[in-house]
Formats: C-alpha cells, sequence, structure tokens
C-alpha cells in the first residue's frame, strides 16, 4: 500500500509517536511496520500499524554509529537487540520486518553494515532507504530541500520527483553545539548537552550559540544558493529545534524554513513508512 502522506497525516503520525516514544505500548495492531534508524547521536525504532498509527517506540542515546556508519558494531548490534526485544515482548512477537536507511551516497559497504545490525535483532530487512527520502516521505514531499542537523553532521539533499538528486554532508551538527557551551562555560561534553537541552534556556544560550549556527547556515546557503527555483528548506533532525536556528538560515539562504513539531522523529518515522516488502 503506497499511501500518500498529505499534511494533516503527517502531523498527526509525529505527534502521536512522540506521545508514546519510550512508553509502554496502549494498543496492539495486527501487523507492524519498523523503521529502525541508527544516528550518530540516537538509535531510533518507530513501530507502526498496517494502517501507519504510531504503536511504538524506542530511543536511545548511543554512540556507536558516526555519521551513517556503524563504527562499534557489537555496541550497535546489543542495543537493537535490546529495543527490538523489549518492543516485540509488548507487542507479541509480531514485530519481524524492518526498515533501515543510510546517507546518501554512503554506498553498498555501509548499508550491509545497517543491514545486519538491523537483522542480528531478528527483523527482516525489507528496504534500506536514504534518510532523506524516508524524511521527505513522513513530510508528504516529493520535491524541495531536506536539510537533517542530527548529531554529527548537516545532510543537505535536494529531491526532485521523489528522487535525490544533490546531496552534500557536512561535519557539523547537533554535538558542534554542545562543545561550544562546554568551553563557554568550561564544563564537561555531558554538562553542557544537559544544558543545551534545557529549552528554557536555549533562548538565553543563542547569542552563544550565534556563530555555529550562522555556520550551519551558511554550510546550507552553499549547498542550496544554485537552486533559485526552490524557496523552501524543510529542517528535520534532532538539532534543527534548537532556538534561534530557523530565524538564522532564513535570513543567510533568503528562504523559508519549515521545521515539524518534533524534528527529530520525522526521519525514524519515515523509514518505518518504507518498511513494506516490495
Ligand atoms: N530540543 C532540542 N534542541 C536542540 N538540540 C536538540 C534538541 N533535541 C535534540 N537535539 C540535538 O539533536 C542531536 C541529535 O539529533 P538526531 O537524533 O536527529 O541525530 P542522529 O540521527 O543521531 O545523528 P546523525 O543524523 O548526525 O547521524 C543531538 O546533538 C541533540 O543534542
Ligand atoms: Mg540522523
Amino acid at each position: 500500500m503506497n499511501t500518500k502522506i498529505t499534511p494533516e497525516i503527517s502531523t498527526k503520525i509525529y505527534e502521536e509517536f512522540a506521545s508514546i516514544v519510550n512508553k509502554k505500548p496502549q494498543r496492539k495492531g495486527r501487523k507492524y511496520k519498523v523503521g529502525v534508524d541508527l544516528g550518530t547521536a540516537n538509535i531510533v525504532v518507530a513501530v507502526l500499524d498496517e494502517n501507519n498509527k504510531p504503536i511504538a517506540g524506542a530511543m536511545k542515546a548511543a554512540q556507536v554509529v558516526k555519521d551513517g556508519v556503524v563504527v562499534d558494531f557489537i555496541g550497535a548490534r546489543e542495543i537493537v537487540r535490546e529495543m527490538v526485544g523489549y518492543l516485540n515482548e509488548e507487542l507479541e512477537g509480531k514485530l519481524t520486518i524492518a526498515a533501515c536507511a543510510i546517507p546518501p551516497g554512503t554506498g553498498e559497504g555501509v548499508s550491509k553494515a545497517t543491514q545486519y545490525v538491523v537483522e542480528e535483532a531478528g527483523l527482516d530487512v525489507v528496504n534500506v532507504v536514504d534518510e532523506p527520502i524516508a524524511a521527505a516521505k513522513v513530510l508528504g514531499i516529493e520535491d524541495g530541500i531536506v536539510v537533517d542537523i542530527g548529531g554529527g553532521t548537516t545532510g543537505i539533499s535536494v529531491l526532485k520527483d521523489g528522487k535525490v538528486v544533490y546531496i552534500a554532508d557536512e561535519p557539523t551538527g547537533g554535538t558542534h553545539f554542545t562543545l561550544v557551551l562546554a568551553g563557554h562555560f568550561n564544563i564537561s561534553f555531558e554538562e553542557a548537552e544537559k544544558m543545551k537541552l534545557d529549552t528554557q534556556r536555549q533562548k538565553m544560550l543563542a547569542p552563544i550559540l550565534k556563530p555555529c549556527m550562522e555556520k550551519v547556515a551558511e554550510i546550507i546557503k552553499r549547498h542550496t544558493s544554485s537552486f533559485g527555483n526552490i524557496d523552501t528548506i524543510y529542517m528535520v533532525g534532532g538539532a534543527s529545534a534548537l532556538h534561534g536556528l530557523k530565524e538564522v538560515v532564513e535570513n543567510t539562504t533568503r528562504k523559508k524554513v519549515i521545521i515539524p513539531r518534533y524534528p527529530i522523529f520525522i526521519t525514524p518515522l519515515g523509514i518505518a513508512l518504507f518498511c513494506e516488502k516490495g
């Protein structure tokens, strides 16, 4: 079933998912679609039913993947096994198939390693999708600029007719904002990360983070300015939620920026939407 995701459906999917992630599943479905997102900062497992309704989800901070590449296979395997194991137990052993994703342009080796991690958790991988394509599916777009600001990198993709026609990946992401705070306040990375994620404090921290925001914005501008006919940028990935970043990117790129309410869940949910036997 290749359902078209309208903006209303899309909002419903990520709002619902945000309310159930890391909680005991309250509902059951007949069949499940599973999306596994192995990120630099977080691993997310998203479970939808056959009508794309979020059923369960798990998210765990982990440093087993770097910029889309599995760097600690055993660590990744153990974490995914545990997450899938828990969800499968709650959902009566019905999680059987999954989709996973890789950054575009990373090639066969990366794709296989990601796939093996998921298969070792007992799931049959039915699809390995490009991350921005997964995000675009949830956003209900086939054309446009998708910028994914995750932990390690900012990935820029331009989509045309549902295909990626341009990609760039630059090593500045959420981690760098944390490092700026750690340096500024002379505190540990962990303390700085906590400070950054405190939404009450983000407004006050914005002036300190502004140069790093401008760097991200310049990266986005450099890779998108030649696409003069595209005037909107969709920003996903956890670091997109940083207070003030939207405005800095809009001012620098002169394009309109749309950030969905829970940017951190967009790619994982998109991956789950691709969990269909082809
Ligand atoms: N509300 C928030 N405000 C600011 N930053 C946030 C917020 N929530 C998460 N982040 C940051 O987002 C980053 C993680 O985002 P995400 O989970 O999308 O990355 P990832 O997929 O693991 O990494 P990558 O895509 O680079 O491999 C972390 O640096 C985290 O600090
Ligand atoms: Mg990511």
